[in-house]
């Protein structure tokens, strides 16, 4: 009987990509996924660290596994192993197994790849087992690509860790120094996900577009010439990557979204706010204006580009006036989503200890306020796709038979009733109704478009058309 494992996921993409590492791993060593974590015989949290609370939660969460687990062993049933992966592993280490003395294994993100030594310690040593280093050697190198079929869009980590430090921000301890994986490994990796059924693939790292692996030779590539490389891949589609950092929009970046085909023009470019005193206390590094330049430069490339957001209301020292750039700002730009939390100061980041701390019901007033012309914005975005004819890479099964799901170039979900035989092609999509979150739409009268082929990578029914919304995912830069 396969041992049964159970992995939930908090937090970004990279913590999804992570998971479905560690589901790879644990694979070979005999565990099958199951969707239920009270079935489980090992039940992993990857964790995320970004905002307040967010250890309060993982250790509430364990407690009802022990429960679980209590009831189980009561019960005269199998055990039940926890493990803490992610950042919040990372930041708490020791503590947390002097805490939560029950928990079996405490992994940071960067050694998962020694899970199945440290869960056979765990049971010859007894004690909990805790890895939190930042190892020499790269857990990529030593995870093994899982033998399933890929998801139709599939993730792939090129880039880990950051060093900019940004002063709200707590990444760059728990994932450590910017690192990029080599050139050939990434491609390596992108065609493997091809041959297993991917069409797209989503790039994904901290500071995606600081990437500068080694490439074949032997100099270090940029994002830009990366996607290139990759758009040359037989039977890959489509291309994104997240999350950016507005300091390294670079030309030959800015320039592949004009020479591309496959890469989507869809943008999640954190801006954080529009008030350049602000952004200076942040350590962004560029003025609102440098960023409203890269703005201008995408979109003189490509007109139709979508564009997604991150900001902050109420980091220390923000003024009204401060706040009322970052509307303008907003107003100026015009976002097809976005992301907004309230500043939460995190505890060994510099704007923690920052004095002129903004009082937490004037974060939240803002942030409510901000919301409230994002969401109209995004609004506007969606409404704006009613009516337009979009290809859409149909990915998954509906929830009603003889449904599937897609995402427009711009990101978003639209559901079509078609045949299952459609799953994994794209289709030419009349988009008739707009959700607050999802599209649908029919399959267009005239032929489906072609399949893409090498020579013909990409088919887009609508040209400078539209801009469009993308699915909720808390992400990172
Ligand atoms: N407080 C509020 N928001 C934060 N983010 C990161 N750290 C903090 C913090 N301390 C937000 C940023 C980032 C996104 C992933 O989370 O907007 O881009
Ligand atoms: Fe790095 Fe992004 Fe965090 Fe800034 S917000 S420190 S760029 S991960």
């Amino acid at each position: 009987m396969p041992k049964k494992l159970h992995i939930k996921t908090y937090g970004c993409q990279m913590n999804v990509y992570d998971s479905e590492r560690m589901a790879g791993l644990l694979a070979r060593h005999g565990y099958a996924h199951v969707a239920d974590p009270a079935a489980a015989d090992l039940v992993i949290l990857n964790t995320c660290h970004i905002r307040e609370k967010a250890a309060e939660k993982v250790y509430s969460e364990l407690g009802r596994l022990r429960l679980v687990r209590e009831e189980r062993r009561a019960a005269g049933g199998g055990d039940l192993q926890l493990v803490v992966a992610g950042c919040v592993a990372q930041a708490e280490g020791r503590a947390m197994l002097e805490r939560a003395p029950f928990v079996d294994v405490v992994v940071g993100p960067q050694t998962y790849h020694r899970l199945p030594e440290l869960l056979a310690r765990r049971t010859r040593d007894k004690g909990g087992q805790l890895d939190t280093d930042f190892p020499v050697e790269s857990k990529f190198d030593l995870l093994p690509v899982s033998a399933e079929p890929s998801p139709i869009s599939a993730f792939l980590t090129i880039q880990e860790g950051c060093d900019k430090f940004c002063t709200f921000c707590v990444v760059p301890y728990t994932r450590g120094a910017e690192e990029s994986r080599p050139v050939a490994a990434v491609l390596a990796e992108a065609e493997q996900l091809v041959a297993r059924g991917a069409r797209e693939i989503t790039l994904l790292g901290q500071n995606v577009n600081a990437y500068h692996g080694d490439g074949p030779d032997g100099r270090p590539w940029s994002l830009g010439r990366l996607i290139r490389e990759l758009a040359a891949i037989d039977g890959l589609w489509r291309l994104r990557y997240t999350t950016s950092h507005p300091r390294d929009m670079d030309d030959e970046l800015i320039d592949a979204h004009a020479e591309v085909p496959a890469l989507m023009p869809f943008l999640h470019l954190p801006v954080q706010s529009g008030s350049d005193r602000v952004l200076q206390a942040m350590n962004r590094g560029y003025t609102a204006a440098d960023f409203e330049r890269i703005v201008e430069r995408l979109r003189a490339v490509r007109p139709d580009i979508a564009l997604s957001s991150d900001f902050i209301t109420g980091f220390p020292g923000e003024s009204d006036a401060d706040f009322e750039a970052t509307m303008d700002l907003v107003r100026r730009v015009g976002f097809a989503q976005a992301f907004s939390f309230k500043y939460s100061p995190r505890p060994g980041t510099p704007g923690a200890v920052m004095p002129q701390q903004v009082k937490d019901s004037v974060r939240a007033e803002r942030l409510a306020r901000l919301q409230t012309l994002l969401e109209a914005q995004a609004a506007a975005f969606i409404a704006k796709t009613v009516g337009l004819t979009l290809p859409v890479l149909f990915e998954r099964p509906g929830r009603h038979p003889g449904q599937l799901v897609g995402r427009t170039p711009y990101l978003q979900a639209v559901h079509v009733d078609a045949p299952s035989s459609m799953l994994g092609t794209m289709q030419v999509v009349a988009i008739t109704e707009a959700f607050p979150h999802s599209l649908a739409g029919r399959l267009a009268d005239h032929p489906a478009a072609d399949q893409p082929s090498a020579d013909d990578p990409y088919t887009r029914a609508t040209e400078g058309s539209a801009r469009g919304p993308a699915q909720p995912e808390e992400t990172f830069a």
